[in-house]
């Protein structure tokens, strides 16, 4: 048995194996609603083998989505289309999660096929809103600083968002604190220059992702894991969040019920200098696993099944996110497993093509 290959029990929940389909924007609904797209995409790789299947970026408000395309979960009604994609992914062996998320000053964009600007309200787009009134870049808008009652409402919205997860029948929650959305708008001293609570010393940054994880714990159910997805790193010069703030955070994160740290990397600065390559934010994982004993997730051109075992192998992270090789092939734990010799079972229409 090979370590990628080998089951990963997370509370009440086992993962058939360390391979798990990274949460990836499809831009393909109206109002927030789950398509046929959604039900094919994210069940061919339920069926090809991943272990869980994470649903993209899904905004627990209508203001909170990157774009007017986006995927929500901030009305009831949204519940119904998503259990059809849940009990699709659950029938083929796979754990169906989803990432909750509020996109904040960075909302409000275009599709990426369609220039990824920001849309303006004459054309469908809507008022921003960030910790701090700062755009995220020359032509962005600049966004409306949240007070604190707003703040309130935000917790509310990610815990009801996590209500509605639970009805659709989603079995493991990740938290998007990552990327220059929201949350991590929060956590980066670049973004967040407030003088309250929620500003200033790492205790205020850190203030609304821990209320938004406690929120959301307390109503997500005990037997289900939680996950969060921070950026390791603003790879700034000087003065972003970066490593040791991490390790903090990971270690408090930890301490309240989260399960595993799901560790990317950039977001805040439109132009920061990222060394992509290989395995390139691997070393975060590994740090945060060995220094704060939390589980973690390495993600970022991981695409080789020998590169993904070797991450699992060595203890450099619990499982290995893939988001564009699994749009290159839906079926990559299948043909990983068999480049690595592992056996695993195909879905019983497709057993013919096995040998
Ligand atoms: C089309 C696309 C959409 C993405 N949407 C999200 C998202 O909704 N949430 C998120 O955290 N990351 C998102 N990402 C980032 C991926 O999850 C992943 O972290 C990144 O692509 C690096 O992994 P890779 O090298 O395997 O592609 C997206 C990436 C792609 C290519």
């Amino acid at each position: 048995m090979t370590a990628l290959f080998s089951p990963f029990v997370q509370r009440g929940v086992t993962l058939r194996n360390r391979i798990v389909v990274s949460p990836m924007c499809q831009y393909s609904c109206t109002g927030g609603f789950a398509t046929d797209w959604h039900l094919v995409h994210l069940g061919s790789r339920a069926v090809g083998g991943a272990a869980v299947v994470l649903a993209e970026a899904t905004a627990v408000e209508a203001r909170g989505r990157i774009s007017p395309h986006d995927l929500g979960l901030w009305r009831d009604e949204q519940v119904e289309p998503l259990a059809r994609v849940t009990k699709f992914i659950r029938e083929h062996g796979a754990v169906p999660g989803v990432q909750l998320a509020h996109a904040g000053r960075k909302a409000s964009t275009a599709r990426p096929w369609e220039g990824g600007r920001p849309v303006p309200a004459a054309q469908g787009g809507w008022p921003v809103v960030a910790p701090s009134a700062l755009p995220f870049a020359p032509g962005h808008p600049v966004p409306a600083a949240l007070d604190a009652g707003d703040l309130t409402g935000i917790v509310q919205a990610f815990a009801a968002a996590a209500k509605r997860a639970l009805a659709a029948g989603f079995e493991l929650v990740e938290i998007h604190a990552a990327h220059g959305y929201l949350l991590h708008q929060f956590l980066s001293p670049l973004s967040n220059q407030r003088t309250d609570r929620y500003g200033g010393a790492f205790e205020n940054r850190i203030r609304l992702l821990l209320e938004v994880t406690d929120a959301v714990r307390a109503v997500w159910p005990e037997r289900l894991p939680l996950w969060v997805r921070v950026s390791a790193t603003d790879w700034a010069e000087g003065g972003g969040w970066d490593l040791p703030q991490t390790l903090a955070l990971a270690r408090i994160l930890k301490a309240r019920g989260v399960d595993l740290l799901d560790c990317s990397s950039g977001g805040t600065l439109p132009h920061a200098r990222i060394p992509w390559g290989p395995g390139f934010q691997v070393p975060f994982a590994e740090a945060v696993r060995r220094e704060a004993g939390l589980a973690t997730g390495a993600v970022g051109f991981i695409t080789e099944p020998a590169q993904a075992e070797k991450v699992i192998a060595a203890g450099q992270a619990d499982v290995v996110l893939l988001a564009r090789e699994f749009l290159r092939d839906p079926y990559w734990p299948m043909h990983a497993a068999r480049a690595l010799g592992a056996t695993i079972n195909w879905p019983l229409q497709y057993q013919r093509a096995k040998d």
